[in-house]
């Protein structure tokens, strides 16, 4: 009977059990054939395999080896099947007990003397060892990470295949590695090093609190970028199952080092420059995009106009269901996505605007191409559309204000606190939940319906100044939405010079 083990393909940021079967045989010509919808990575794993058996000493098999992936219609990729290969390999042959080799998930890369390297994926891989009641076997560089999956998952973490073997001998034991360190939070830039600029600061924690998308316009210098930067000390620490989430994309995208893990939320700030691969995930070798690196965090887009209409598109459904799925050469992948959009951009290519002492001469011709460059669907999705003015010198002269992020992040605890109450962030309530939670009184409603109308709402924008509205109630600790709630949500939307020409 064929020898096996069970390795996992990675199929965006999940794991799939595969079953890795040896079978040596007699006759013929002698064949080492690796079958089962691998890539070229895996169909490498023969030569590091033979080098690796090579440098133990160990002669392969003169016979037809057979290597099975299965289940064999599902694309396997990457250099972690050697590991298993060999296992299964070594149980074939007879120097490892068969048993052995089926009750361990196996991932890892070999090198041609036999040492184990990290790969990719090592958590997701563990979870899965753990969630199939099976054991994990994992470079020695990969065991702190994989020691995360859960106390009970028996994980053997050698440095090399003899260590492995010598393991399963009994000559030389393993010991289980420990969980990597949890990283503590840097030290956050503080928001009283912003001078003035009280509205921004106050929609900065009002995005904070609902998980709202943030758009702020304003002259080069206004202090945009550095807004932006102070929103991640504003945001809670990740949940216990949140922290997962995003450790196995991480994993996936292989940024954790040493298998230290934080509860630090995600701060994405991809170049405008990105690629459609870069942003969203996939390409040639599948990796999750900067906005799946932001799941449960902040996707900080600068000079949101430079950066390519397609890719700013392409963002338009994730930020609709917190997923994206992109189309790979034989199959689709799934990366979850929800993440919250930060952006930033001046009110034209000059800088300027039409506004101020540094006003566009071209404008508003200027201003009108500049935004255009947005899609309106996309602007749609955007609750907080802000203008950051040119701070003045007598505000930059002001001694640095009383209120921090500290005093800030305590409201916004406060606030997500009654959200989680209710169910789950403003940000992301379902329309008919909101039309319940979210009920203004009747001066609120009269003055909502009156702003949609001259406005020209879609029904999206609706809802969106409907969530904001929640936030700024639970901001005040408030059960009932108010008509000075929907008139600070209405206000907090007048930022593009399609909402309202101020600026052009
Ligand atoms: N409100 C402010 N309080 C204190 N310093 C400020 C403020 N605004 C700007 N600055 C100073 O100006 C520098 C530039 O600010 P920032 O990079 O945030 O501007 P920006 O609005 O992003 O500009 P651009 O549109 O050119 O990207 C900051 O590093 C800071 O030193
Ligand atoms: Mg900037």
């Amino acid at each position: 009977m064929a020898a096996r083990t069970t390795s996992i393909a990675l199929e965006g940021a999940e794991a799939r059990l595969v079953d890795v079967q040896v079978q040596i045989a007699g006759g013929g010509q002698p064949v080492f054939a690796v079958v089962g919808l691998a890539d070229k990575a895996v169909a490498e794993s023969r030569e590091r395999v033979r080098a690796a058996f090579s440098a133990l000493g160990l002669s392969m098999p003169g016979n037809r080896l057979i290597v099975n992936l299965a289940p064999a219609d599902r694309p396997k990729e990457g250099s972690h099947f050697d590991l298993p290969i060999a296992l299964a390999i070594l149980a074939e042959m007879g120097i490892l007990p068969k048993d052995i080799a089926r009750d361990y998930l196996a991932f890892g890369e070999l090198g041609v003397d036999a040492s184990l390297a990290s790969t990719p994926g090592v958590l997701p891989a563990a979870v899965a060892a753990s969630a199939a009641k099976l054991g994990f076997i994992c470079p020695a560089g990969c065991g702190p990470e994989a020691a995360w999956a859960g106390g009970d998952l028996a994980i053997l973490a050698p440095a090399s295949l003899i260590q492995l073997i010598n393991h399963f001998k009994g000559t030389q034991m393993l010991t289980r590695p420990v969980p990597g360190e949890m990283q503590a939070a840097p030290q956050t830039r503080d928001l009283n090093q912003v001078k003035g600029q009280e509205g921004a600061k106050r929609a900065l924690e009002i995005a904070a609190a609902g998980g709202h998308n943030l758009l702020m316009i304003g002259p080069p210098g206004s202090g945009k970028s550095m807004l932006a930067e102070r929103l991640p000390g504003l945001l809670p620490p990740l949940a216990a199952d949140e922290l997962l989430d995003v450790s196995m994309i991480h994993s996936v995208a292989g940024l954790i080092e040493r298998g230290a893990l934080t509860r630090r939320r995600p701060f994405r700030a991809p170049h405008h420059s990105a690629s459609m691969a870069a942003m969203v995930g996939g390409g040639p070798r599948a990796k999750p995009g900067e906005a799946s690196l932001a799941h449960r965090g902040v996707l900080f887009l600068d000079e949101l106009p430079e950066f390519h209409p397609q890719v700013l598109d392409s963002l338009r459904q994730p930020l609709e269901t917190g997923d994206i799925t992109v189309a790979r050469a034989n199959a689709h992948v799934t990366y979850p996505a929800r993440f919250q959009l930060v952006a930033a951009m001046n009110p034209c290519r000059c800088g300027s605007g039409g506004l101020g002492a540094n006003s566009c001469r071209r404008a508003p011709r200027c201003v009108i191409d500049y935004q255009a460059r947005l899609s309106g669907p996309l602007v749609d999705r955007i609750d907080l559309q802000i203008p950051v003015p040119a701070v003045t010198p007598a505000d930059l002269a002001l001694p640095a204000p009383l209120e921090g992020t500290q005093e800030a992040a305590v409201r916004v605890a406060e606030a997500r606190q009654a959200q989680a109450e209710r169910g789950g962030l403003n940000a992301e309530l379902k329309p008919d939940r909101l039309d319940h939670v979210a009920e203004p009184d009747a001066a609120g409603q009269s003055l909502l319906l009156k702003a949609a109308d001259t406005h020209h709402l879609t029904a999206r924008s609706y809802h969106r100044v409907l969530r904001v509205a929640r936030t700024i109630a639970d901001l005040e600790g408030q059960e009932i939405v108010k008509r000075i709630h929907i008139a600070e949500a209405l206000a907090s939307r007048r930022g593009l010079a399609s909402e309202k020409p101020a600026l052009a």
